[in-house]
């Protein structure tokens, strides 16, 4: 790897006329799985920043979450790390540091007073051993519902406020000829729907004591069995098309009315703002419904490899400088359809939908974290992705052999 580097940085210099060493210096591959429209559009504010201020950006897009990860990952255990890489702060991210593959950014951070401007949950989550191992951009919410306000309208439903409002709404709906649920049927998709049902029928405590204790009689309980049940009756509103589907392609259903609502975190709202659309206007946004409210967090950063030690590199620290730019987090999250990592930013100027998440999150009670990579450890984490998909593509799985095959597979692997 060192030896491809230098031939790279060698052959740059030679067309560039500059130094190698201060173009390598200055250099950052990053690697992302940024690759819908809106998603693109945020990241490029980054870039911009990025440089203007001298950095050269190497741009390696990989499409979907998971293999954009496992790329990540591969190749620094490859010795052939990309210097900088999307990930989410959590358990999951802690489990590379653990293996000493990260570099930390500590002393820009402490520089820069980042234990004073982000909230102490993102902080604590960011660290390892005490150390920022990652530069936070955003904070998103995966228990969102959006929804087409002129299909609701065509099928005489209002935004439903109870999982049996929900399914009320849906029949009427599959009645008028609009597919209630778009749904992009991949596990993780498949997943937040779930949570988003978990939490709206068992509720706040539940959702953090389950995840955060992985208890027997709680995966076991009665609720957990209502949970299933509820689940299990959204089945028949997805249409055909499903299986396999991108998390953008049911936004645009939505967006077009094809489809009624979508489960999805406001990633989605970011393809809303991208067709020219304001939310809150054709396309709403609110909680999915739920007993009591609350916010499933997920916080995007770019995590740095390590490079050539502990230390972060020139370039990695521009990177962790700029990310954390009070206009940067506005410029990005205004596309992204998330809200900025650092409270310190003015969000007067973001879209209704985000006023509500910074107004929910303002009490405490409201803050859980998702179990895609920031509250569980990855095999758990992957235990509950697969064993909520095999619960939902099966035609004969019954809502109790559903509930204890989840148990099994998080037993197993916590
Ligand atoms: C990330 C979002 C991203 C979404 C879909 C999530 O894991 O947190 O930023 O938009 O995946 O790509």
């Amino acid at each position: 790897m060192k030896k491809f580097s230098k031939v790279a940085a060698l052959a740059a210099f030679l067309s560039a006329g500059v130094s190698a060493g201060a173009l390598h210096a200055q250099t950052a591959e990053v690697l992302h799985w940024w690759t819908s429209g809106s998603e693109q559009a945020a990241l490029a504010e980054v870039r911009k920043v990025f440089e203007a201020s001298g950095g050269e950006w190497v741009d390696t897009p990989i499409a979907g979450g998971g293999n954009a990860r496992a790329a990540a990952v591969n190749r620094m255990l490859g010795g052939d790390p990309a210097a900088v890489f999307q990930f989410s702060i959590g358990q999951q991210l802690r489990e590379l540091a653990d293996q000493g593959l990260l570099a930390n950014v500590d002393k820009i951070a402490s520089e820069e007073h980042w234990d004073d401007k982000l909230p102490p949950l993102i902080v604590k989550a960011a660290k390892y051993d005490g150390d920022y191992i990652a530069a936070p951009i955003n904070i998103h919410g995966e228990n969102w519902m959006f929804y087409n306000k002129a299909a609701l309208e065509k099928a005489g439903v209002d935004v439903p406020k109870s999982w049996d409002d929900f399914v009320a709404a849906a029949k009427k709906l599959k009645d008028a000829g609009v597919t209630p649920i778009g749904l992009g049927g991949q596990p993780w998709q498949e997943r937040i729907m779930f949570n988003s049902v978990l939490l709206g029928v068992a509720g706040r405590e539940f959702y953090a004591k389950l995840y955060s204790t992985l208890d027997d009689d709680l995966l076991d309980s009665d609720t957990m069995r209502k949970v299933f049940e509820t689940f299990a009756a959204l089945k028949p509103f997805v249409d055909e098309g499903s299986p396999g589907r991108n998390w953008n392609e049911a936004t645009n259903m939505v967006i077009k009315g094809d489809a009624a609502f979508q489960f999805m975190g406001d990633w989605a709202k970011g393809e809303i703002i991208a067709a020219g659309i304001e939310p809150g206007t054709t396309v709403g946004c609110s909680f999915a419904p739920a007993i009591d409210t609350a916010y499933i967090m997920t916080v995007d950063a770019f995590a740095f490899s390590a490079m050539d030690g502990e230390e972060a590199t020139p370039a990695q620290i521009k990177m962790a400088h700029v990310m954390l730019e009070p206009d940067v987090q506005i410029a990005f999250n205004k596309k992204k359809g998330s809200i900025p990592a650092r409270l310190d930013v003015p969000a007067d100027s973001f879209d209704i939908c985000a006023q509500t998440a910074i107004k929910t999150l303002q009490d405490k009670k409201t803050h859980l974290v998702s179990t895609g990579l920031f509250g569980v450890p990855s095999a758990v984490s992957g235990a509950i992705d697969d064993s909520i998909s095999n619960f939902w593509n099966s035609t004969d799985m019954s809502p109790a052999e559903g509930q204890a095959q989840f148990h099994q597979a998080i037993s197993n692997a916590k």
